[in-house]
């Protein structure tokens, strides 16, 4: 069963800070632990931080999933911006055409248990990730 879901536009820092309070108390309401309920928003920060510094706006979607042996979260963050040439380079350790340190998109993947990016140049760029309660 698909709970409500919340979309929130993303255009400033205090829009990745409601994104990130918002994923976090989703997750807490659906069960998760404290600590899941960390790195959902963790994860919720890097892609809306993404979304900040490279395509200058777009939105976040987040969705409980209420299943018969587990409850999960969906995450859809998209943009409209530039979109990303090398989604492999992207997905590297340390890769970064940004002055950060490039552990943004490889972290994320790595704080969630499903991760998918798809990017058209100049169409711009999908991040879905999910969790799962167990
Ligand atoms: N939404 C996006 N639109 C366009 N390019 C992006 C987007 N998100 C990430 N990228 C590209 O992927 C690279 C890696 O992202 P990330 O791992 O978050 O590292 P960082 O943000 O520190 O550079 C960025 O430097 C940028 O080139
Ligand atoms: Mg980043």
């Amino acid at each position: 069963m698909v709970l409500e879901q919340t979309h929130i536009v993303i255009e400033n820092d205090t829009d990745i800070l409601y994104a990130r309070q918002k994923g976090r108390e989703l997750a807490l309401s659906l069960g998760f632990s404290t600590t899941d309920a960390t790195l959902i928003a963790t994860a919720i920060s890097e892609v809306t931080r993404n979304i900040i510094l490279y395509a200058r706006h777009g939105e976040i979607t987040l969705t409980p999933i209420e299943e018969e042996k587990r409850d999960g979260l969906v995450i859809v963050a998209h943009d409209d911006g530039p979109g990303i040439p090398d989604i492999g380079l992207a997905m590297q350790d340390g890769y970064s055409t940004g002055k950060s340190l490039g552990f943004g998109l490889p972290g994320a993947r790595r704080l969630v248990d499903d991760f998918q990016i798809t990017s058209e140049l100049g169409v711009g760029t999908t991040i879905t990730m999910a969790k799962w309660s167990n």
